[in-house]
Order: structure tokens, then sequence, then C-alpha cells
């Protein structure tokens, strides 16, 4: 879809709505070309975040705002939005964006549920907006390379597929047990958040429509029955912490992980605002007794028209926190884990081998958040610019997950319909 151009030669203006952690990853583009992408107003409901980002970039006090509503109904001159707040939070704002004629880029999931995603894509279309989706494995080199092999045809055709999205217990405990993502109606399914971009990816290479799902999966494990003996309601006082390998004490403060996403507001130290979190907080709970009701295991299999067959497992129990990816082809396989990849021939017996190891560990998940930030600029800005996955593209990806999760209730093999 053709959309307005913005003119190049001054920076597009974007309004963030939802000044956490994925917005502040692409404002820093807007820190590295000022001359490209400039933030005009800052919407955030928490007073310290809202300040914090726009005074880093001068934003005027006209332009910071604590409810969205208050933006659309008294806007600051601006080309474009980035929506970053949680997912229950996308559609309202997005679809007033699209409403008020700007371009959008969209923190996935979409939204809650598919009939929102296409209302979304819909008036998008009607209003000529670009409503961009920020599934950034598709500008992450690791990816992208895999992307290249199988184009280049030179492995034949892909037969099937098997794919582990590891998301790692300590992720899983922080966001999924403990944290944002615990509640599927107060966010979405774990596997659209979570796995939309492993989705996205597995479409992205195959090419090819899915034809026939079916999912299963549970909570199987981080529930009331399964609590230890003697175990309390905080890790903070409970008398078999030191045995508890989901303990929030040795996570928060022994190992200081998954610890830059607490607030230090001005006057107090990171360790009190711990310390208070284990006390009183969501993530100083005991994992057996939160209020979490999405599944920490799912398994997705999918065949699409061309027969291609496809596995997609999202695994919590491990701590790997990562994808693999066993591509097999006519002529060869492809196997990765975001380290390595191999590439092999079965003509010759020969195997490449690709290291990603250092780019694996580098930020912004490997530069890919800011290529795409980037992306989105030169679709505004540049003619016959296409942005790699707008919304009606990605829309597919959260069908497929929102059957799964018909077919993982239902027991049922879902046929989706072109
Ligand atoms: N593309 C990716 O790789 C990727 C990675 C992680 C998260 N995400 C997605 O990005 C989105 C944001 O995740 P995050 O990790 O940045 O979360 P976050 O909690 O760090 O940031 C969300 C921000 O939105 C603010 N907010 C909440 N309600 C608001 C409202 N009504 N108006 C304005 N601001 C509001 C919160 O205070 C918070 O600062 C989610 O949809 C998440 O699934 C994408």
């Amino acid at each position: 879809m053709d959309h307005q151009r913005i003119p190049a030669d001054r920076p597009v203006r974007i309004v963030v709505i939802g000044a956490g952690n994925r917005a502040h990853k692409y404002l820093e583009y807007a820190r590295r070309h000022p001359e490209r992408l400039q933030p005009v107003a800052i919407v955030e409901t928490n007073d310290l975040r809202r300040n914090e980002l726009a005074d880093r970039f001068g934003v005027a006090e006209s332009g910071r705002y604590n409810d969205y509503n208050d933006f659309f109904s008294r806007p600051v001159a601006a080309d474009a939005v980035l929506i970053a707040t949680p997912e229950n939070i996308h559609f309202d704002p997005c679809m007033k964006a699209v409403e008020a004629g700007y371009h959008i880029l969209l923190e996935k999931p979409i939204a809650q549920s598919y009939d929102e995603c296409r209302a979304i894509a819909r008036q998008a279309r009607k209003r000529g907006v670009l409503v961009g989706i920020c599934h950034v494995l598709r500008y992450h080199p690791y990816f992208v390379k895999i992307k290249q092999i199988i184009d280049s045809g030179e492995l034949g055709e892909i037969i099937s597929i098997n794919h582990v999205s590891a998301v790692g217990i300590d992720r899983a405990t922080h966001g999924y047990v403990r944290g944002l993502w615990r509640r599927a109606e107060a966010t979405n399914p774990m596997l659209l958040a979570k796995c939309c971009h492993d989705v996205d990816f597995l479409l992205w290479i195959t090419g090819s429509p899915c034809r026939k799902i079916s999912s299963f999966g549970s909570l199987r494990w981080f529930r009331t029955a399964n609590a230890p003996q003697g175990s309390t309601e905080r890790c903070i006082d409970c008398p078999v912490e030191s045995n508890c390998p989901y303990s929030a004490v040795d996570l928060y403060c022994n190992r200081r992980d998954w610890i830059s996403n607490f607030d230090v507001p001005h006057g107090k130290s990171l360790d009190e605002v711990l310390m208070e979190e284990l006390k009183q907080g969501p993530y100083g709970r005991c994992v057996y007794r939160c209020d979490n009701n999405v599944v920490d295991h799912q398994l997705l299999t999918m065949e699409l028209e061309n027969e291609t067959i496809l596995s997609l497992s999202m695994d919590v129990f491990t701590q790997d926190d990562c994808r693999r990816t066993h591509i097999k082809m006519t002529h060869g396989e492809i196997f990765g884990d975001e380290k390595s990849l191999h590439v092999r021939r079965f003509r010759s017996g020969s195997e490449q081998i690709c290291d990603f190891e250092k780019l694996a560990k580098s930020p912004f998940h490997a530069g890919a958040d800011l290529r795409l930030i980037e992306d989105f600029v030169d679709a505004l800005t540049r003619p016959g610019h296409p942005f790699r996955t707008a919304v009606e593209e990605s829309i597919e990806s959260h069908r497929i997950c929102f059957e799964a999760e018909r077919s993982r209730l239902s027991g049922k093999t879902i046929l989706l319909q072109s």
C-alpha cells in the first residue's frame, strides 16, 4: 500500500506513547540521528519515565502527556506515533492515531484479537497511513542470513522445519509468572506475546500460506499445587528459598538479573527499590502463588499450502534464552542457535559454519532495533521504500497464534481459510 511521504529535508516528528523499555531502544536512533528522527511528545502514565525521556530529548512541557486521549484532543504537530505500551493498550491508541492520520510504528502484538488486528489494517488502508509492526527478527543479521540462504535456492526447497523458542527460566518467571505478561486476558496468550515473531519468521522464510494448525500446552508447573512444603508467599522470608531455582532473592539480589526495568526514584537506591519489591511488590512473590494463567510450555505444528510442515516449541524450562532452528531442505540442511549457523550440502557433504557469537551478544537485538526504526523513517521519507512488516503482512502470524490458542483449548486441528 502506498502512503503519503514526509519531506526528507527535516526530521520525522514522532510522538512516543509508552516510555518504557522498547521506546528507549528505538529512541536510541533519534539520539544518534537527530537529523532524521525527533521525539516531539511523550505520552506516559509514569511521571518519572515521562519526564526522564522528555528531558533527554528536550521535549517541551506542552509535549508531555499523562493520557493519550489528551494528546489526541490537544496534539502537538507530528508525523508519526510510536506505540510501545503494554499490549492491552495497543488497539485503542492505534485506532485513534490512524483516525488522526498519523503513520504508526506499533509494537507487537498488534492487538488482543484477530478482529482488532483486521480493523487496524482496514482503517490504515482507508486513511492511507503506514502501520509498521516491530518484528525485529526481520532486521537481525543472523535471521536475515537464513532468509538469504533459502532465497538463493542453493539448498532447494524446504520440506520441514523444527524451531525452538527457548524463553528461558529467568525471563519466564520474571515476565510470564510474576510480571506484566502473566495473565492472558490482561495481555495476550503467551504464544502470541512471545512467539508472534517466531511465527512471522517461519512464514517469512517459507513464503507459503498456512493451511492447518494444531497446538498443545498448559500451565503445568507454576501453580499452587506444586508449591514445596514449607514455602511461603514471598521469597524474602521463605524457609526453603535457598533450594528454590525460581527465587526472586537469587534472581534480583544475588545474580542482579532482570533489574533494569525497576524504576529508581530520586533519593532512593536500586537496592532499596529491590528490597521494597521483594517485600511488597509483584516481583517478590512465590512463583507457585501468583495470579498467573498463561501456559508454561506450548507446541505448535503447522502445515503449509505447499506441504511444508513446521513445528514451533516454546520452551520455558531451560537456561537457554535463544532461538534454535533446523531447516530440512531437498538439497541440504541449515541448523543454527543464533550463535552459529551450520549449512550442510548433501551432494558434497560439505559444511559451512557462520559465526554469530559476538553479534549475538551485541545490544539492541544485535542492532536490529535500530535498523527497524531506520527502515520506518526511510519508508516515510523515501518514495518507493517499503517497510519490511506492515500490518497487512504481520496479521497472518497473529491469526495463527490466535488459532493456536483455539486449538490448544479445544483439542482440535484448525483448518485456516484463505
Ligand atoms: N519487538 C520486540 O522485540 C519486543 C520486545 C519486548 C517487548 N515488546 C513489546 O513492546 C511493548 C512494550 O513492552 P516494554 O517491554 O517496553 O514494556 P514496559 O513496561 O517497559 O513499557 C511500557 C510503558 O508503557 C507505559 N504505559 C502503560 N499504560 C500507558 C498508557 N495508558 N499511556 C501511556 N503509557 C502507558 C508504562 O508505564 C511503561 O512505561 C509490549 O507490547 C511488548 O510485548 C516487543
